[in-house]
């Protein structure tokens, strides 16, 4: 493979950097993790910037900020306040390790965000790219930040042929990135960077009229920007189907369950669940009638019918208030909604909670999308 950067003089290197910055200079979007380079403030903006939009960011960042404005707050708030902090952003680990790594800072460094590579690196939940970013954003370290954007940009700058997806590309694009990244304003590089892949060297239709750095781009030279970068397909989210029911009782409670707490959406509150096959989940969806209600009445419960349908006090409503669906990164949820009123006490597990509490609970998106339907449905019946 060729190494197009090994071809590319002391000068030409230079000039590179400077066209790159100059541009920067004029185009970088005002973004609150920019005012400063206090490191803490970096390294949560990287954090939640991992899987989540900018524009998602910004209002999360201020209230993290103003929830926990110093890394002993961090450390030392209560993890309901913290994930309440985070309720929608997804990806909940990614609190747990930020408060995992404060206390590491508290412990091991005394209260300071460390200074290096190598200890930064250290922290619970920081990688090699969140390293980067931190080292080079805080401390003018001259260490790349490679994620997928960095990567489009780059193996569109050299012709890069190697796939992605694969961690085993890493290193080629490392030795690139450290071939040309500024060794004074590395910060500054590689947040051009990351603005020049979301903003113009984009995956479908580039910009390349538009780019700071179109002089020195291999695949523009060769008109082949769209074949880059490599990328093998990624397997597709697996289908879980799920039946829910939203149970009120005679005090206008409703029950929640909370989450065992490892595993996907660890501790956090939803209506209760109950996993189906595919095949009952689609008889339901499509032949779920008044006819059909008999399943779910108290005598003649369904041999693999969800626990909760089988409450004998459960008066469950007679059709489906409607359908929720929710991909993460692996998994995509369908979700098919009930609504039951329930007079007596019930065997389930859970914690009956009153709508003007349901704040105080942390609630991960697809509760949120749940809690839409049934509020829509009541909108409805009401008119
Ligand atoms: N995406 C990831 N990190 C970023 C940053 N520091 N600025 C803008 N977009 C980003």
């Amino acid at each position: 493979m060729s190494k197009g950067w090994e071809n590319w003089t002391t000068e030409e290197i230079a000039e590179f950097q400077a066209d790159f910055l100059v541009w920067y200079q004029q185009e970088k979007r005002n973004l609150p993790w920019r005012y400063n380079h206090d490191p803490y403030r970096i390294w949560i903006s990287e954090i939640m910037l991992q899987q989540t939009r900018v524009d998602t960011v910004i209002d999360y960042f201020y209230r993290f900020m103003e929830e926990f404005p110093t890394i002993k707050a961090l450390a030392e708030a209560p993890e309901d306040k913290l994930l309440k902090v985070w309720e929608g952003l997804g990806y909940y680990s990614r609190a747990r390790n930020i408060q995992a790594a404060a206390k590491q800072i508290m412990e091991e460094f005394d209260g300071d965000f460390p200074t290096t590579v190598e200890t930064i690196r250290s922290l619970k939940g920081i990688g090699p790219y969140t390293a980067g970013a931190i080292s080079s954003i805080a401390f003018e370290i001259p260490e790349p930040a490679i994620d997928g954007n960095v990567m489009r940009v780059v193996s569109r700058l050299f012709c890069i042929e190697e796939d992605i997806a694969k961690a085993s590309s890493r290193g080629v694009f490392d030795e690139a990135m450290r071939a040309i990244i500024s060794p004074t304003e590395p910060g500054d590089f590689n947040q051009a960077m990351m603005d020049l892949g979301s903003s113009i060297c984009t995956p479908k239709s580039p910009q390349c009229e538009s780019c700071p750095i179109q002089n020195y781009c291999q695949a523009y030279k060769e008109n082949r920007q769209t074949a880059f970068p490599i990328k093998s397909k990624k397997q597709k989210p697996k289908d879980v189907y799920y039946v829910a029911g939203i149970i009120e009782n005679n005090q206008q409670e409703f029950l929640l369950q909370q989450r065992p707490e490892s595993g996907l959406l660890a501790n956090l509150w939803l209506f209760p669940l109950e996993e189906l096959s595919e095949t009952r989940f689609k008889e339901l969806q499509s032949q779920y009638a008044p006819e059909a209600w008999d399943l779910f009445s108290s005598s003649q419960v369904a041999e693999d019918s969800p626990e909760f349908f089988s409450e004998q006090a459960v008066i469950w409503q007679k059709k489906i208030i409607g359908e929720v669906k929710h991909v993460f990164s692996h998994l995509r949820w369908h979700i098919l909604v009930f609504y039951g009123r329930s007079s007596t006490p019930l065997t389930l597990q859970g914690t009956w909670v009153k709508p003007n509490d349901f704040p105080k609970y942390v609630f991960p998106k697809p509760q949120q999308k749940m809690l839409e339907v049934f509020e829509n449905n009541r909108t409805d019946d009401k008119d």
